[in-house]
């Protein structure tokens, strides 16, 4: 019996590439392509796919289970990898590999295969995370072990082959994208001195060109889960995503530009567009501030944004380190609901405004009119006590 592999398939050369070469090595090769929100026209996938050599070939919609299950989850966290980052490229993985395992179970097939490259992070996450889900599953990683050096050994491998070469120039970047945000790296990106072209950019438009006038937002709440936008409902939160996407996008809101650690040890530059991602961050820390008590919110801050980020970054998603931190966040979800308010202006969003039922602003103990309802003299006493090993301190120190 043949040898069968489930690939992850994203229909472009190195993948089609992969599809032919692991066909003549004697797999079967069924392909795997989501739309995790890439912003791609699908239908021609299964084509290319079988043209290359695939036995079968599977598309599937899964941006809804990707936003609701994996960007909300880093969203309740406020993870950002290196105080910096969204996570977009890392959070497809773990569901990509899910799906691999999947399909491997109900194809009978012993292998799964990517097309991550020896030095990333991406070859970590889906290994981590197939293993995780079935140990028995092998993963193959064509790119790492086979024998093409330069760019143009593989598409002359492709041409032999009859694969579909787009004579297009193409653009120096590598680029990955889903609804969550698009991560680019490579061509002059490679020199951290340099400032990203424009053409790197791929959903924002430069804060230059962006609208002179600033631009509202109001994110809606339900405990937790965004819900609305301007007031308008949305029944599927990846639909909200890809919208918010679209309005920060035109303001430049959500350009970030970073070097930062991967896994293998090397340091990169890269460049991400966020701009539904990095909105809906803003909005959420502002109405979990509100309705969270400030124990609460400062241990959530100092234990959770940077521990979940270093999870996900690290090919961790299905650990019980992950559920456990998702049962801490949800936990605060439940009295997130509420409005904030947001204001985008070439390439800045700003909280401007939040109100919740469960608000623990009390205007009456803030206020400095003479509806104050602070006990002054309480703050005298208190001041003394919290104060006391300072005092101490002095005296030693005098
Ligand atoms: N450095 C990011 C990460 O590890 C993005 C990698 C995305 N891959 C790509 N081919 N651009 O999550």
């Amino acid at each position: 019996m043949a040898k069968r592999v489930v690939l992850a398939y994203s229909g472009g050369l190195d993948t089609s590439v992969i599809v032919r070469w692991l066909t003549d090595k004697g797999y079967e090769v069924i392909t795997y392509t989501a739309d995790v929100g890439q912003g791609e026209e699908l239908a021609e996938i299964p084509d290319k796919a079988r043209a290359a050599g695939a036995v079968e070939a599977i598309v599937e919609d899964i941006k809804e289970e990707f936003a609701r299950d994996f960007c909300l989850p880093t969203l309740r966290a406020l993870a950002l990898y290196e105080g910096k980052y969204p996570l977009t490229a890392s959070l497809s993985r773990p569901l990509i590999s899910k799906k691999l395992v999947h399909y491997a179970d109900k194809f009978r097939a012993d292998y799964v295969a990517h097309g991550s490259t020896g030095k990333g992070n991406d070859q970590v996450r889906f290994e981590l995370s197939v293993w995780a889900l079935n140990p028995d599953i092998e993963v193959l990683a064509p790119v790492r072990e086979w024998e093409f050096k330069a760019r143009e050994e593989q598409v002359e491998y492709a041409k032999k082959h009859g694969i579909p070469v787009k004579a297009t120039k193409e653009k120096p970047y590598s680029i990955d994208r889903n609804l969550w945000g698009v991560s680019v790296e490579c061509g002059p990106l490679e020199d951290p001195w340099q400032e990203p072209p424009e053409d790197a950019y791929q959903i924002t438009t430069s804060p230059e060109r962006a609208p002179n006038e600033p631009e509202y937002v109001t994110i809606g709440f339900e405990e937790g889960v965004p819900r609305s936008l301007n007031g308008a409902e949305y029944r599927l939160l990846s639909d909200l995503i890809l919208e918010l996407n679209e309005i920060a996008g035109r303001h430049g809101v959500g350009r970030i530009d970073m070097v930062e650690n991967r896994l293998v040890g090397i340091k990169s530059r890269e460049i991400y567009e966020a701009p539904g991602a990095l909105v809906l961050y803003e909005a959420y820390r502002d109405i979990l501030s509100l309705v969270t008590d400030r124990f609460t919110f400062h241990y959530f801050m100092n234990h959770v944004p940077h521990e979940y980020a270093k999870l996900v970054y690290e090919g961790l998603w299905f650990t019980p380190l992950r559920e456990a931190l998702d049962a801490f966040t949800g936990r605060l979800a439940r009295d997130a609901s509420g409005e904030v308010r947001l204001k985008l202006y070439k390439g800045s969003v700003s909280v401007v405004g939040r109100r919740s039922p469960n608000s623990l602003y009390e205007e009456d103990l803030a206020t400095y009119t003479e509806e104050d309802a602070f006990d002054h003299i309480a703050g005298k006493h208190f001041t003394k006590v919290w104060g006391l090993p300072l005092k101490v301190l002095g005296k030693r120190r005098s």
